[in-house]
């Protein structure tokens, strides 16, 4: 029985991690991933449920594979992820070709669901138990840690890669659905988290990102002792071979002294914080219930920089909120005045069924406003963007390249010299020119142009054994790469 299955994946850096595992768990029981839908057997859609727009186009893929069904309809089609745990068996009556629907809580049981699926009984249902005042227990017995041991190099590229530290959430932000489709909060104990970044170190990979959704909540007991964030940095950050390490998302009420200690210490430790503020207004942070006034918050970012002057602060944002008056929207407007982030996410409020928020508060905000708080916020923050960009030019940073750049990949394979990017330690993107085999390596370039979401530049060779120290405060000291074992 042929074995080709296409992933198609939407969301956040969780998804995009969960189809690596599932591609990489799928490829070690002999499955080949394809890229396209008419080459597989398998056709797999790996969902989000945070914003209905990426739902929308979910169920418009979806809608379109009803005639390749038709045609082979030994092909199997299936949905995972917080849409499939959300929708559950709606997705069924929507797109009744659909076979398998696979929550995140249960991406575990994948193999034996795609063979039951293949059996051919008929719809394959796999979605953890929720309901209303479920206890806390049987809840986070039904959502399943999907952490199966990865190959050496298989994500991709081979020296980045994504390491959950914890699933789910705890918060009860009104707005959001996540908790409801990720399942309560629960931590990774630290010895496997660890093994896990030193196989992949073993394998090449030279930064990792830590995940969470409240990723500086992490916490785990054991033996007597409680491990947080600042604990995990400063063991992960004896590892060999790693040499960047990052990590989101942040809560505002988490961000601990000994958190921020630990990102100015560890010189591995990139300093970049996300840390969501949702908003500027602490009428709609109450009723986002977000647990922090907007003092609160403007606290933590000088807690931050008192503590780690780069930092490379970013933010998410949500306009149009239910009851979100042009006051509201302006204090958030003075908020992203004030706070310079290096870049922010602004999002128009989406209501979210099986939410306080959908079920409590009407979604009063016409889109037409929405839309031009949206585009208001977005242009103020691309001119902070721009102008904290600007300040790198004539700059030396070092760079982690990652490849051709979007326009670089249009450049034939047999040109060697094309545009890269790289990424900085403080996560800003950079293009230059060079040869596509640096791909892998760090490199100082030297900044000479900027726009709100990349700086530009071009290579810069230092002498062999010159001393001269570039002037980038975000360089990384240089760490003495692990001998060959
Ligand atoms: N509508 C709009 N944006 C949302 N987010 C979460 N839920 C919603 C929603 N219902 C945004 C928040 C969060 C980011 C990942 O998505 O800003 O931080
Ligand atoms: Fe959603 Fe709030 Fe949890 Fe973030 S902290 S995942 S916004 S509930």
């Amino acid at each position: 029985m042929s074995k080709r299955v296409y992933i198609y994946t939407v969301g956040c850096q969780m998804n995009q991690l969960d189809s690596q595992l599932v591609a990489d768990l799928l490829g070690q029981l002999g499955y080949q991933v394809v890229e396209s839908t008419r080459q597989a057997d398998i056709i797999l859609f790996n969902t989000c449920s945070v914003r209905q727009h990426a739902e929308e186009k979910i169920y418009s893929l979806l809608g379109r594979l009803k005639h390749l069904k038709r045609q082979h309809p030994q092909k199997i089609i299936g949905v995972l992820g917080c849409m499939a745990q959300k929708d559950q068996e709606a997705i069924f009556r929507r797109a009744p070709h659909v076979d398998l629907v696979v929550g995140p809580g249960q991406l575990v049981h994948l193999p034996e669901l795609l063979a039951q699926a293949r059996r051919a009984t008929g719809p394959v249902l796999a979605v953890s138990p929720w309901a209303e005042g479920l206890d806390r227990r049987t809840l986070l017995a039904g959502f399943e840690p999907f952490d199966p041991p990865r190959r050496p190099q298989a994500g991709q590229p081979p020296f980045q890669a994504y390491v959950r530290i914890m699933s789910g959430c705890n918060k009860a932000c009104t707005y959001c659905v996540v908790p409801r489709v990720r399942g309560p909060e629960q931590c990774r104990p630290p010895e496997e988290i660890l093994e896990e970044v030193h196989r992949l170190a073993d394998a090449g990979c030279l930064e990792v990102t830590l995940l969470g959704q409240t990723v500086n909540s992490y916490q785990y007991h054991s033996g007597g002792r409680t491990i947080r964030l600042a604990d995990l940095l400063a063991q992960l950050h004896q590892i060999e071979g790693i040499r960047r390490i990052r990590f989101l998302t942040n809560h505002p009420r988490h961000m601990t002294d000994e958190l921020l200690q630990a990102v100015r210490d560890l010189p591995k430790v990139c300093p970049c914080f996300h840390v969501p503020a949702q908003s500027g207004s602490n009428t709609v942070l109450r009723r986002m219930q977000r647990g922090y006034t907007v003092e609160y918050y403007r606290q933590m970012l000088a807690r931050i920089r008192q503590t780690v002057p780069d930092a490379a602060i970013t933010s998410d944002f949500i306009v149009g909120f239910c009851g979100e008056t042009e006051e509201d929207f302006q204090q958030t407007v003075r908020l992203v005045e004030e706070a310079r982030f290096k870049n922010a996410y602004i999002f128009k409020y989406s209501p979210r069924p099986g939410t306080k928020a959908a079920e409590c508060y009407p979604d009063d905000v016409p889109q037409a406003i929405k839309r031009r708080r949206n585009n208001q916020l977005l242009q103020r923050q691309n001119q902070i963007s721009l102008e904290e960009n600007q300040k790198f030019i004539g700059r030396l940073v070092e760079v982690l390249v990652e490849g051709p750049s979007k326009l670089g990949q249009k450049a034939p394979e047999t040109q060697a010299t094309l545009q890269l990017t790289g990424r900085t330690r403080c996560e800003r993107i950079v293009v230059f020119p060079g040869d596509r085999r640096l791909a892998g390596q760090f490199r100082m370039v030297r900044i000479t142009g900027a726009t709100p979401t990349t700086l530009l530049g071009h290579l810069e060779e230092q002498p062999r054994g010159s001393s001269s120290q570039p002037e980038c405060e975000m360089l990384l000291p240089l760490l003495p790469i692990s001998a060959p074992k």
